[in-house]
């Protein structure tokens, strides 16, 4: 059966598995990425923030939430008045999935396929870092960690259980980016920062 599963390493702290998980082939994204993307940040941590995958950028320098996502993300740490560096931050996905358009690579969304396949890294990730809570950034993020379709709209900001810990699902910061009207993006980020802050609460 594809997947993670055979790469995964006999060690269980987050430096093997980062290592190990360089070398991954359990699906067929790391053929176009650059490289892996794996979390990052303090393990054990209180909060363990999941987002989609790596972007352009991320896939650049091998680190999570660089770009423009990850501005946003830290700003709405900072205004909830967590310090970055007191989580760990990963994806559900650790090859940048994209479609080449002359010299621009477009993102696109992993598949459930992709989400599947890369689910020992995240599982692992979890068991290594024991947060007291996981807060999925989006919907494919909500998808790896409670194994169904989400909406965030319907389910945003409400405390969940999975495997016996807390999840909260919240808008990606993308999705944040993405709002035209210069009220609406401010308001949404100010509903991530009070999903954050009830998150740690
Ligand atoms: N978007 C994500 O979901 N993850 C990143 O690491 C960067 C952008
Ligand atoms: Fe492995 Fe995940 Fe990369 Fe696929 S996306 S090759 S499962 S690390």
């Amino acid at each position: 059966r594809p997947g993670a599963g055979a790469w995964l390493p006999a060690t269980d702290d987050i430096e093997g598995l980062c290592e190990a998980a360089q070398s991954c082939r359990g699906c067929e994204l790391w053929r176009e990425a650059t490289q892996t993307v794996f979390g990052d940040g303090s393990a054990p941590a209180e909060l363990m923030l999941v987002g989609e995958q790596p972007g352009d950028r991320e896939d650049l320098a091998g680190e999570p939430f660089v770009g423009p996502a990850g501005h946003v993300l830290h700003d709405a740490l900072e205004a909830a008045g967590i310090r970055p560096d007191s989580v760990y931050t990963t994806n559900a996905v650790k090859h940048f999935r994209f479609e080449q358009r002359g010299k621009r690579r477009i993102h696109q969304s992993p598949q459930v396929a992709h989400i599947r396949a890369c689910h020992p890294w995240l599982e692992a990730e979890v068991g290594a870092v024991d947060p007291r809570t996981i807060v999925c950034l989006g919907a494919t993020a909500a998808r790896a960690v409670l194994g169904r379709t989400v909406r965030i709209g319907q389910e945003r900001g409400r405390m969940q259980e999975a495997e016996g810990r807390r999840v909260m699902v919240t808008a990606h910061p993308s999705a944040i980016l993405r709002v035209r009207d210069e009220r609406e993006r401010a308001s949404a980020f100010d509903a991530l920062v009070a999903d954050l802050r009830a998150a740690v609460a």
